[in-house]
């Protein structure tokens, strides 16, 4: 049997509530399947423990996860701790120095899962963004010059490199090819003449070696249009870093809502650990209310179950999850119910084993 060495950082806020039930939930797969275990390790990396050492993580952070098998993450961010600071020295860094340039963030909404759209069918929200996650916007290059002076300038850089750019655009036409979709590159080439010019050349440049892949290519204002008027017109999607966390949010929004917004951080490559996270934040304005909903995160530990090789749990986890929002009895109060986040997963949890016992 295949143990799974799981590194967990709940992080601030709502952050562990909800991580406290994906890791319920990854252990009754382990239960039920019988192939595969889990050990987690937890590490109270955060802002708190900025508050107390004055880094987010140790120095050797990087060094100490980097033997897990994957990393499992609730959220990073605290009022009192400025974002910038919080973010650069935790999620950012872990994305980066792992070198998980893919961000996996599926737009896709569930049976059962409420949409603000009106006219659209359910099947037409089923988007697969691949969002660049190592560069571009946020390279976290500049400058600040002249600071507090009248002719203070800032310069904030993005990096577009030809590696960069060619891996992440290769990994969505690979996408779309096995599952054989379309695939839309999302740019601003009409006023970011040096980026986006750069990007639309080599997603026209690697194009060439998958002449099967039916492409398109929208500007990103228009994209976002077109997320709410015709959702069905995207399928796999491949954008930079800024425009990927922006449009997600987006499709979180038309997806039934950030508390069932999933991502995975991927290293394609497995030299270093992936990261498993919702894409909302902390939530500080409901933290601590035991109401945050755990369907995000727990959707993003099925996405770790399928990048462990078990793509059949994250299609049980997901049915299940629909039976749960179809039932509606079960749900947080972001999607209207009254449930509590240990109520709404262990509903969720009864179902997974039901499911188990009717097999
Ligand atoms: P947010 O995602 O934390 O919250 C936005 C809104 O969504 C809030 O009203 C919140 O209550 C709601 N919400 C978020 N998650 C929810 C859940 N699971 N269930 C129900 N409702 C939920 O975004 P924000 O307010 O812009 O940011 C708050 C903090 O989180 C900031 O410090 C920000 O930098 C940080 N942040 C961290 C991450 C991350 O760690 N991955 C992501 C985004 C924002
Ligand atoms: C996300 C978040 C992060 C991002 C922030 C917190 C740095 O918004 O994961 O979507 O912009 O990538
Ligand atoms: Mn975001």
């Amino acid at each position: 049997m295949k143990t799974y060495r799981i590194a967990v950082i709940a992080g601030d806020g709502v952050g562990p509530e909800v991580i406290a039930e994906a890791v319920k939930v990854l252990k009754t797969a382990a239960e039920i399947d019988g192939r595969f275990a889990f050990s987690f390790t937890d590490f109270p990396w955060g802002c708190g423990y900025y508050l107390k050492t004055g880094k987010m993580m140790p120095d050797n952070g990087l060094e100490i996860l980097k033997d897990f098998d994957a990393i499992l993450l609730g959220a990073v961010g605290a009022p009192g701790v400025p974002d910038h600071i919080s973010l650069r020295g935790l999620l950012l860094k872990i994305r980066r120095g792992f070198d998980q340039y893919i961000n996996l963030r599926p737009v896709r909404l569930l049976e059962g899962a409420p949409c603000p759209l009106k006219d659209v069918k359910r099947e037409d929200i089923n988007m697969t963004f691949i969002r660049e996650n190592s560069e571009g916007e946020y390279s976290g290059t500049g400058a600040w010059l002249y600071k507090d002076q009248p002719e203070e300038v800032v310069i904030q850089n993005g990096v577009f490199s030809r590696k960069g750019c060619e891996r992440v655009i290769r990994y969505a036409y690979e996408l779309a090819k096995k599952e054989g979709r379309t695939l839309t590159s999302i740019s601003k080439a009409n006023a970011l003449n040096y980026s986006m010019v750069f990007w639309d050349q080599i997603f026209a440049e690697v194009g060439k070696d998958y002449p099967e892949v039916k492409t398109g290519s929208c500007l990103v204002d228009a994209a976002s249009m077109f997320m709410v008027k015709d959702p069905g017109r995207f399928q796999v999607v491949v954008t930079s870093n800024l425009f990927g966390d922006i449009l997600t949010d987006l499709g979180a929004a038309i997806a039934g809502g950030i508390g069932l917004a999933a991502g995975a951080n991927l290293n394609p490559e497995r030299k270093y650990p992936s990261m498993f996270e919702p894409i909302h934040g902390s939530a500080p304005d409901i933290a601590g209310k035991g109401i945050a909903n755990p369907l995000a995160s727990i959707w993003t530990a099925a996405q770790m179950l399928n990048f462990f090789g078990y793509p059949e749990w994250e299609s049980r986890i997901l049915s299940c999850m629909e039976q749960l929002l179809s039932e509606g009895r079960h749900l947080t109060p972001d999607l209207k119910g009254s449930a509590s986040t240990s109520g709404c997963a262990d509903a969720l949890i009864r179902l997974i084993i039901e499911k188990k016992a009717q097999r």
